[in-house]
């Protein structure tokens, strides 16, 4: 799909946010090796989730959906039966890294996770290698680094890891494997990810310890100790991210994003805009599924340059392309650092973020782990593609509203995989 895109006038609007994408995934997988049934609300429809809904009734577990409400049959850790086909994970990292932990405990049983081009791409080594520490059986291309991989379910064992890479998925997909192991497994290291899952399985009844960075897990003594987590998903701060950066640069806009997860693992992207200079207005406090949340009303700005690095990047990963985008219209120099994990998502979004924000008119230097961006730049309408990665496609939507002159925009419909009504809210709120 080709879009086009050119600035409003103004930009109005008040946005109920799609529910969290990691949030989505965790409450089907872990809800599926609960005991009882469990409704999600609120569950984020996009094709990535849909994947993981996909996989879990794949594997012999009873899940209904009507539209964003979702309801989740487990019948307990061992109810799990071995899949008659390839698990397609599509595009989605979380799915398969986090699958991969879970099966690694299923003994005897056979699975082959797989995904799209982009996913057997990314590198694996990272779930595998510790995995296997654990005892499990997992191989793949490329000596076990790359998809499709495939998992003999074995007899885990406890033990302690140390996290070299700050990822939420590695950290989960070890959690996951933990629960089936034969004693207490713990975490240390770079063990600052989004923390959903810690947070899921202590609301379910696991008996789990976080003390700074060391996390340790006890597996369950029985099959049937998983209580089932009934819960309204969150708002999605990786997607409000793309209203509030386009909301600071319009000269003329006030959006409010409703029910944004404000998980402190999640809210760098908040600290770093503010840290710009951008008006950011927190209002309702509340607690929803476990998670804090809130409503976040942005207004127009004046930004300044900034640097992001060090511990506030696993905060942010997500919405770096973005930030890039308010960094090269804010005065003055922004420099990225530390974010080499940018290179391995769904593309290599250092290379395609320095090369759209470039042919947008920016000037904008990559490096191993990260980008300088010059700022101060109007940035004028461009000929992009998403390369079929979701947050670029949104990326390069806000540039073009914020661009003078037109904006087209290849592979518009790689939104579906985390945002589908992307393209409907963004119309909506341009005036
Ligand atoms: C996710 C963790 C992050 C993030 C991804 C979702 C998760 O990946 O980029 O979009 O749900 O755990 P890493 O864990 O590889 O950093």
């Amino acid at each position: 799909m080709i879009s086009t895109i050119t600035a409003p006038r103004r930009l109005r609007g008040v946005i109920a946010l799609p529910g969290d994408k990691s949030i989505s995934h965790r409450a089907v997988l872990l809800n599926a090796v609960a005991t009882g049934n469990a409704g999600i609300t609120n569950f984020l429809t996009g094709a990535d989730c849909l994947s993981t809904i996909a996989c879990i009734q794949a594997l012999g577990v009873r899940v209904e959906r009507h539209e964003d409400a979702v309801r989740v049959y487990g019948a307990g850790l061992r109810s799990l039966r071995e899949p008659v086909d390839v698990l397609d994970c599509g595009n989605s990292g979380t799915t398969l890294r986090l699958l991969a932990g879970m099966l690694a405990g299923q003994e005897g049983m056979f699975a082959v996770l797989t995904g799209d081009a982009s996913l057997r791409s990314r590198p694996q080594r990272r779930i595998v290698a510790p995995l296997r520490a654990l005892g499990a059986s997992l191989d793949g291309r490329d000596q076990g680094n790359r998809a499709p991989l495939a998992v003999r379910g074995a007899h885990l064992h406890g033990g302690a890891c140390d996290l070299p890479i700050a990822s939420a998925q590695v950290k989960s997909a070890l959690l996951l494997a933990a629960l089936f192991g034969d004693g207490p497994l713990t975490l240390t290291g770079r063990t600052d990810g989004r923390d959903h899952t810690e947070r899921m399985l202590a609301a379910m009844g696991v008996t789990i310890t976080v003390d700074g960075p060391t996390i340790r897990l006890t597996p369950p003594d029985r099959a049937d100790a998983l209580q089932p987590l009934s819960l309204q998903v969150p708002g999605d701060p990786s997607s409000a991210t793309f209203w509030w950066v386009a909301a600071v640069l319009h000269p003329d806009a006030e959006v409010t994003t409703t029910g944004v997860c404000l998980n402190p693992t999640r809210t760098g992207a908040l600290d770093a805009l503010r840290a710009m200079g951008a008006q950011i207005e927190v209002t309702n406090r509340r607690t929803e599924g476990g998670e804090p949340v809130g409503d976040v009303t942005v207004r127009s700005s004046q930004l300044c340059g900034t640097v992001i690095e060090g511990a506030i990047i696993p905060r942010l990963i997500d919405e770096l392309p973005i930030l890039a985008v308010a960094a090269a219209c804010a005065g003055g120099e922004t420099i990225i650092r530390d974010a080499q994990e940018l290179r391995v998502k769904e593309t290599d979004r250092i290379a395609a973020v320095a090369s759209g924000l470039t042919a947008l008119g920016a000037i904008v230097e990559p490096t191993d782990d990260g980008m300088i961006i010059a700022g101060g730049g109007n940035l004028r309408g461009a000929t992009l593609d998403s390369h079929g990665d979701h947050r670029l496609a949104m990326t390069w939507a806000i540039a073009g509203l914020i661009a003078v002159g037109e904006t087209t925009l290849h592979g518009a419909d790689a939104v579906e995989v985390s945002y589908p009504e992307f393209w409907n809210v963004l119309k909506r709120i341009s005036e």
